[in-house]
């Protein structure tokens, strides 16, 4: 795992579209992008907008796949992930709108829309780099403590803490729905590179877990532990449970000009 530890959220933005970048221009104009909602990536989203606005990146011909979708809310509803992508990845990223996909959380075939976006996925060639935020409870896409740690794309019920968490963004809390259609840890560690975002003391306990406890359902992004290529960002009071802050702030002092993002 590469840690990097930033003085500010902008920052997180700024070195979170540098890997985004790094990787779009290896992979070529057709990258395939996993994106995540939440706030936690918004500063990294504002930062690839600015790339965008500036002629420093295209992201016409790429692809996106969302980690997830709220079961029962309608595609056009402003809280559904459909709505939040369009508005925060979609549209200030300028792609195409028929290349960004987001699981189907509709009532009516959920028994099969995990496969199906597993499908989509395989189509497309497979995520070359997912963007993830992590839950205060470690979930990383809506895989909540106790999710197979090789689960794949299906319905999930969200925990009471997730609910609450979420809640900020409805009217009343009873309206946030209790169960997601998510990727699985399994269907995220297929990504090829993964990208976490991670700000505020909220997640301080969470990033301490999952880079430095051991792997286990009971903190999924701890899964990450046995991907090839998962870069952690986070700022400082998200790090600030980390033990070995001194070695990551070390590695990254250290670095060979060619392994530097260009942030
Ligand atoms: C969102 C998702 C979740 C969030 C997590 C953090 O698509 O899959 O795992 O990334 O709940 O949410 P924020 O960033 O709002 O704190």
């Amino acid at each position: 795992m590469e840690i990097i530890i930033c003085p500010s959220e902008a920052e997180v933005g700024l070195v979170g579209a540098a890997k985004v970048a790094q990787i779009a221009a290896r992979v070529g104009p057709e990258v395939v992008i996993g994106v995540a909602t939440g706030s936690s990536p918004l500063s990294t989203y504002q930062a690839l907008a600015d790339r965008v606005e500036a002629g420093r990146l295209d992201l016409s011909k790429a692809s996106a796949f969302a980690l997830d979708e709220y079961v029962g809310l309608t595609h056009d509803h402003p809280l559904s992930y459909h709505d939040t992508i369009r508005r925060t990845v979609t549209e200030p990223l300028k792609m195409s709108p028929e290349r960004v996909h987001v699981p189907d959380g509709s009532l009516t075939d959920l028994a099969s829309a995990g496969q199906r976006y597993e499908e989509q996925i395989v189509a497309a060639g497979g995520v070359d780099i997912q963007i993830l935020g992590i839950g205060a409870n470690g979930h990383v896409g809506f895989n909540e403590p106790s999710s197979s740690l090789t689960s794949r794309t299906r319905m999930k019920t969200l925990t009471a803490q997730t609910r609450a968490d979420n809640a900020r963004f409805f009217d009343n809390p009873d309206d946030v729905p209790r169960h997601c259609v998510t990727q699985g840890l399994g269907t995220i560690l297929d990504a090829r590179q993964v990208l976490l975002v991670a700000t505020g003391s909220g997640k301080a306990d969470a990033i301490a877990a999952i880079v430095e406890g051991p792997v286990t359902a009971m903190w999924p992004g701890s899964v990450l532990q046995l991907h090839q290529h998962a870069t952690i960002v986070v700022d400082e009071p998200a790090a600030a449970k980390l033990t070995m802050s001194d070695y990551y702030r070390l590695v990254q002092a250290s670095l060979p000009e060619w392994q530097k993002l260009d942030a």
